[in-house]
């Protein structure tokens, strides 16, 4: 992204690495990025590339194996409790599933509530003020104060967890698969409230999902994960016209399942996390159509390439090449 843009929080060379047992996986190997003030940047792949992982550590939820992150200047794993804590409130999560993500037996107004409690912030009164503007800020009325989760739809419940989110006025959003689990038209409604609020607010997104088409729709930045590393990033315009890596033309070229048959052969094709034994080879070029025979792309010293000052990619035989 360009060089006038203020990074709020970054990633430096995080990595993460899950031991059951003997076994060791690497959910996260050596990944960095950039959330730019007032942008979204997107974090696409397939299912179990690190997406989450890279996400909860973001949020200061679980602790990198090495690397470090930024958030507001200040560095995680350095901080007070206190500090963390006050930090928690500029960076607030919405998640996958509608349901699940609210507590059953609280209200919508309880819930939007929460996080102004957890915080001892206001009073009875200016906390229901609070509570009804955020609740008309994401398409919802009064009426809705006093249901409970269950007594509204996939979309509503998603509303409300997105007023909930914002009940603390945060910098940054981290929207894990926020819309995945609705329906098309649902989530397009999702979708443009999303971008409303950022212009309104000025807030800072990272947008996780699988989708490229939501990705094409919300982000001006996309980093393309593939078992835990980020395979190539650029702007959206880079990603769309210039894709690079053939994993990402892939992905690009891939057209929506429509057979339960056609999702399930999806599910088995996909891989193992890498062990940190494989180093740092190309992970991909067992199914790359490009290296799958070459000996170059069993290399150790797969390194990043920076095409442009904005596009990036981590391939010996690119599509330009
Ligand atoms: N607590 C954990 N213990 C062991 N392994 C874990 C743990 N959390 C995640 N993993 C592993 O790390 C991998 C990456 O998981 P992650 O949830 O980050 O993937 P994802 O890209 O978010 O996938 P999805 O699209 O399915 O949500 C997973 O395949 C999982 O096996
Ligand atoms: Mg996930």
């Amino acid at each position: 992204m360009s060089a006038d843009l203020k990074a709020i929080a970054s990633t430096n060379g995080i990595s993460r690495i899950f031991r059951s047992g003997t076994r060791e996986v690497r959910a996260l190997d050596n990944v960095s990025f950039s959330l730019f003030e007032g942008k979204t940047l997107a974090l696409v792949g397939e299912s179990g590339s690190g997406k989450t992982t890279a996400a909860r550590i973001l949020l200061g939820l679980d602790t990198p194996s090495a690397g470090s992150v930024e958030i507001l200047g200040q560095t995680l794993g350095t901080l007070k409790n206190e500090e963390m804590r006050l930090l928690r409130r500029e960076i607030q999560v919405v998640q996958q599933d509608p349901y699940s993500q609210l507590n059953r037996r609280h209200s919508v107004q309880r819930i939007i509530e929460g996080p102004l409690l957890a915080f001892n912030i206001g009073d009875k009164e200016s906390r229901k003020k609070k509570v009804i503007e955020l609740l008309e800020a994401v398409g919802l009325e009064k009426e809705h104060l006093l249901r409970r989760p269950h007594e509204l739809s996939g979309g509503q419940c998603q509303r409300v967890a997105i007023a909930r989110a914002l009940a603390l006025n945060p910098k940054i959003v981290v929207l894990d698969e926020a819309v995945s689990a609705l329906d098309v038209s649902v989530r397009a409604q999702v979708l443009n409230l999303l971008r409303k609020l950022q212009q309104e607010r000025g807030l800072t997104y990272l947008f996780i999902t699988h989708d490229l088409g939501v990705a094409h729709y919300v982000a001006d930045e996309i980093a393309v994960m593939f078992r835990g590393r980020i395979v190539e990033r650029g702007t959206r315009e880079d990603i769309f016209k210039n894709s690079q890596h053939h994993y990402t033309i892939g992905l690009l070229a891939s057209v929506p399942l429509a057979s339960p048959q056609a999702e399930k052969s999806n599910q088995e094709l996909v891989q193992t996390l890498p062990s940190p034994a494989e180093g740092d080879a190309c992970l991909y070029r067992t199914r790359c159509a490009v290296g799958i025979d070459r000996l170059d792309c069993k290399s150790t010293t797969l390194t990043l390439t920076k095409g442009t000052a904005t596009h990036s990619w981590l391939c010996h035989m690119p599509k330009g090449s």
